[in-house]
């Protein structure tokens, strides 16, 4: 598979950084295209203390890349700004209420913008990972536009009935959720089954 993980200004960077993690090690995944905002590198560094956007999947791999390759959010020339390479699809995580009003309402002002579109247009899968609280109305229309439009509405809204011992733990299986929806179930992922 050839996915699209972009970043940006909301909370919940260890999200991502588990996301990029699984993705770099699952032997489905070819190649992945990371698209940071500018915006998403003041959350990294307050939240996971990476700072700038050099060498920045290094940092959240803990090592080098393999798969991921990082492209300018200001890069609308980059391939995935086009219907015509073949992405499997575009995750968005977290999602900001700025992109998700950016893609609900068709912008494409940025690559991050522009390659949602794209998977909309070719009715290709795309999950926002959207991330606020409270919702203004703005937000919730925002979000109806979305997925009117075709795409997957996946909130950052981890789940607790596995007793994750901690953040990462957290952020392993609620990724793990994200790429079972896409059709990359993953080993270790919590499966609830009460009767037995
Ligand atoms: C530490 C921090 C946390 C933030 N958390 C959120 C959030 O959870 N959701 C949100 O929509 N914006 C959040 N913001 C604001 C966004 O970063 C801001 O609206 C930004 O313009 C989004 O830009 P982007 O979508 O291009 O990344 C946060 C900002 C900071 C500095």
């Amino acid at each position: 598979m050839d996915l699209t993980i972009a970043i940006t200004g909301a909370s919940g960077a260890v999200f991502c950084r588990a996301m990029l993690c699984a993705l770099e090690v699952d032997a489905r995944v070819s190649r992945v295209h990371f698209v940071p905002s500018e915006n998403s590198l003041r959350v990294l560094a307050e939240e996971l203390g990476v700072a700038g956007r050099n060498g920045l999947l290094e940092k959240l791999l803990g090592g080098p890349a393999k798969k991921c390759v990082q492209l300018s959010d200001s890069d609308i020339g980059a391939s995935i700004a086009s219907g015509s390479h073949p992405s499997n699809g575009m995750i968005v995580l977290p999602c900001s209420m700025g992109t998700l009003a950016a893609i609900a309402n068709g912008l494409a002002n940025s690559l991050i913008a522009r390659a949602a579109d794209v998977a909309l247009k070719e009715r290709r899968p795309l999950v926002l990972c959207v991330r606020e609280t409270p919702f203004n109305r703005i937000h919730l229309r925002n979000m109806t536009l979305a997925a009117e439009a075709g795409a997957t509405i996946f909130p950052c809204i981890p789940a607790f009935y596995n007793h994750p011992v901690d953040s990462d733990e957290m952020a392993r299986q609620f990724v793990s959720r994200i790429l079972a929806h896409i059709g990359l179930p993953q080993p270790g992922a919590y499966i609830w089954k009460p009767e037995e």
